[in-house]
């Protein structure tokens, strides 16, 4: 019984997590996107929520389920999800970007669908706002986690990030593995966080090791002194 008792980790919190892809549109047809496929941002919603948090999920647009006790928002662009997750900043106690956000968007976006022509063709963009490190900019009191995918050199990039963006962790996969990232089932992350804080996980089911990220994440800040 003594174990039904002990309280959640994140009773009475509130946990914002972005998910999957965002579309930049071209013309009515046509977007720029990238292979997110929202699962490891589902199930860092889906965790949080069984540890007690009310828990809101921005969401690009991927088919995976609503995750029981989360509520989602649905989002297309960066701009939207930018939109969305400020409005939710000043309520959260913990923002979890798990989301792809586009790095560029189209420039002029076409109300009507481009016509091919002959001979090649090129697209000019432009800079999306970098939302994790507008949140950083803008923190108050939340805890800020955001992810890193990389190729190569990933504790470099994931520190570089670390700081950059004001954030208190970086959770970091190597997307080049096979079975981590993307549209995996299974990830394997290293989690980076403020003085030089570093730990390595396991390849695990995205569930478990969200849940275990939370867990360990929560067990060291003490929200309450927050
Ligand atoms: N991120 C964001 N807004 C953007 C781009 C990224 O909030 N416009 C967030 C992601 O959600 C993630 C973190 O920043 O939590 C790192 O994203 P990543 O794409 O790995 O890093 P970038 O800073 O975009 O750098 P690069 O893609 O050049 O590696
Ligand atoms: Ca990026």
């Amino acid at each position: 019984a003594d174990y039904f008792a002990r309280p959640k980790l994140l009773a009475g919190r509130k946990v914002v997590v972005t998910a999957g892809p965002t579309r930049e549109r071209i013309d009515p047809v046509r977007f720029l996107t990238n292979f997110s496929s929202g699962k490891m941002g589902y199930a860092m919603a889906e965790a949080a929520a069984e540890m007690g948090a009310e828990t809101v999920l921005i969401s690009g647009p991927v088919t995976l389920p609503v995750p029981k006790g989360v509520q989602r928002i649905f989002v297309e662009s960066a701009e939207d999800m930018l939109n969305a997750v400020n409005a939710e900043y000043e309520t959260a106690d913990v923002v979890i970007k798990t989301a792809a956000v586009a790095d560029y968007r189209p420039i002029d976006v076409h109300s009507q669908k481009m016509k091919k022509q002959a001979g090649g063709s090129t697209l000019e963009l432009e800079r999306t706002t970098d939302i994790l490190q507008h949140l950083g900019k803008t923190k108050t009191h939340q805890l800020l986690i955001g992810f890193a995918a990389e190729t190569n050199d990933v504790g470099h990039y994931a520190k570089d990030k670390l700081e950059r963006k004001n954030a208190d962790y970086i959770i970091a996969n190597d997307v080049s593995e096979a079975q981590a990232g993307f549209e995996s089932d299974t990830n394997r992350v290293t989690v980076y966080g403020k003085g030089g804080f570093e730990q390595s996980f396991e390849m695990m089911p995205k569930l478990e090791l969200a849940r275990r990220l939370l867990g360990l994440i929560m067990e060291k800040e003490d929200l309450h002194d927050r």
